[in-house]
């Protein structure tokens, strides 16, 4: 595992006065076992769980395909095409503490479901160990625009695929407005605010996880062809501020960056404005709330060599 966990040290300015060591953890496997055990399992996955079935209509797998499920996490995926009757799944992670939460699901369901899936803790840019042209569909939700490096991620799907297989992979769209507020539109709250209220005016969230034209780039320069995407969206229900806080303010590797430099005034001034964004004009501000998450999912076709 070529995992690395990099440490960095900021400098706070002169009124702050004070240095804090910071784990910068957007490349490294160690932080999101750090986001698994935080609120990822619990509170971020659930919701993007909610994609997980778009991608099983637009894949429509036979039963006896084989379905490779890439930078699964706790694995919703997995689970989804599991029940639906697929009888392989291969569901890969970098992070122990994902596949844990993976193990963890599989052990309440029944046998004929569990059976069916196989985690595997494998680098998603070079899926070692998975041979060339084994599987029939593979699929990242929200994974493969996180890794450092897509193009070997991309080479390494085009390997795995068989010739006619399927690929399908998500990231997220900033791009729309409505219905509002959106995912993005909260984090362009964010980070307005701490872009206005603190030294760090290049703080911002990586924009390869709304790239959708490099994702599709790099798909077509991997040799795959059919490439279209279809835009999904769901709205993210929340049964209170403490909990949608949390959703962003957990520790995330793509949050993680926002946050972990800002002081305590900072910091409750960032929970001000998200709840600001999301609530809007509504006095019940410790009360149920929505957000929207706004994504595309491509989907890419290996050419058939017949
Ligand atoms: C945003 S989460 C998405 C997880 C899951 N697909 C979901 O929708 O909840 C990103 C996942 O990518 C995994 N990941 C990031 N880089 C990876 C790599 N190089 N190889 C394998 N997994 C990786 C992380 O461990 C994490 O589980």
């Amino acid at each position: 595992m070529s995992s690395r966990l990099v440490v960095e040290v900021w400098i706070l300015d002169d009124a702050t006065a004070k240095s804090r060591v910071m784990e910068k953890l957007s490349t490294s496997s160690e932080s999101w076992d750090c986001a698994a055990s935080d609120t990822y399992i619990s509170i971020i996955a659930p919701r993007l769980a909610l994609f997980a079935r778009d991608a099983m209509f637009l894949a429509d797998p036979k039963d006896d395909d084989i379905l490779l499920e890439v930078a699964c996490g706790p694995g919703h995926l997995a689970i989804e095409a599991a029940r639906a009757g697929v009888k392989k799944i291969i569901a890969t992670d970098w992070s122990k503490a994902m596949l844990d939460g993976l193990k963890n699901t599989l052990k309440q369901e029944s046998p004929k479901v569990s059976e069916r899936v196989t985690p595997l803790h494998v680098d998603g840019q070079t899926l070692q160990g998975i041979d060339e042209n084994s599987v029939d569909i593979a699929i990242s939700l929200f994974g493969i625009f996180l890794f450092n490096d897509r193009t070997a991620a991309c080479n390494s799907l085009m390997r795995v695929v068989k010739p006619g297989g399927k690929v399908i992979v998500s990231l997220w769209d900033s791009q729309k407005t409505e219905p509002s507020p959106t995912m993005f539109s909260v984090i362009n709250t964010l980070v307005t605010y701490i872009k206005t209220n603190s030294n760090l005016a290049n703080n911002t969230i990586p924009s390869t996880i709304t790239d959708k034209d490099k994702m599709l780039i790099d798909l077509e320069k991997a040799g795959f062809v059919n490439i279209r995407s279809v835009p999904v969206s769901h709205s993210f229900c929340f049964a209170d501020s403490d909990t949608l806080l949390k959703y962003f303010m957990g520790r995330n590797p793509v949050f993680d960056r926002l946050f972990l430099t800002l002081d305590e005034q900072q910091l409750e001034g960032c929970r001000r404005a998200l709840i600001d964004e999301v609530y809007g004009k509504s006095s019940a501000r410790d009360k149920e709330c929505v957000m929207n998450g706004v994504a595309y999912m491509i989907i890419a076709e290996k050419p058939d060599s017949s």
